[in-house]
């Protein structure tokens, strides 16, 4: 009789635990990010994290775009990180509170998140969801990054991020991601893909 019970409780503890491991993989994951430069390398680790996942894929676009030109764009997003310029976006998807998790990726612009992550970030309230950060950049690294998006969202819980030093010409950046397993690697241990 004891051993019955016993196997009983075996059985039951076992079922739990494929629930719980159940719901973790169910949850509904979007990847939002912003790209501006040629090589696309946000939107390229963007999208090899979607394609990990089987996230959904969203990606900001401001109402006025960014000039074309390099050294132009690096002097507006200078003059307008300085102060604290949040542009207009184009409308988000009217689902976002659907998602439990949700990947923000950002180009480091001056140490921290271009703008318009700055834009999507404050207009959208991501209290008690989770936000799994991630950036690329050009030698900087995660400078600020993570940190700024922190403070614009409070109250979500925040997960290790990630960053990748950007490339050009995209296939470099794709290449680079599938050599290496670093974004396999960070996706298993966050416990988003097994
Ligand atoms: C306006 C601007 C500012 C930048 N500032 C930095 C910086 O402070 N530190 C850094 O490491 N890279 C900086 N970069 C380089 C980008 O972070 C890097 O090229 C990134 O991978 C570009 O991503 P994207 O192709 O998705 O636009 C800057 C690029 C631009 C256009």
């Amino acid at each position: 009789m004891k051993a019955l019970k016993y196997i009983t409780l075996l059985i039951c503890l076992f079922m739990m635990s494929l629930n719980a491991h159940a719901s973790d993989k169910n949850k509904k994951i979007l990847v939002v990010y912003y790209s501006w430069s040629e090589g696309k390398n946000t939107e390229t680790l963007a999208n090899y994290i979607q394609e990990k996942t089987g996230a959904d894929l969203y990606q900001i676009d401001v109402v006025e775009p960014y000039p074309s030109d390099y050294n132009k764009c690096v002097d507006q997003a200078k003059k307008e990180i300085n102060a604290g310029v949040k542009p207009q976006i184009k409308p988000v998807p009217a689902n976002l509170g659907d998602y439990d998790i949700i990947f923000v990726g950002t180009p480091n612009w001056w140490s921290t998140m271009a703008p318009p992550v700055l834009t999507f970030l404050t207009d959208n309230d991501f209290s008690g969801k989770t936000i799994v950060p991630f950036a690329t950049h050009g030698g900087g690294g995660e400078a600020r990054c993570f940190v700024d998006m922190e403070k614009v969202q409070p109250n979500a819980q925040f997960l290790k991020g990630l960053t990748v030093r950007g490339h050009k010409p995209k296939a470099d950046i794709d290449a680079a991601i599938r050599r290496s397993k670093g974004v396999d690697n960070w996706l298993k241990e966050i416990g988003v893909i097994d």
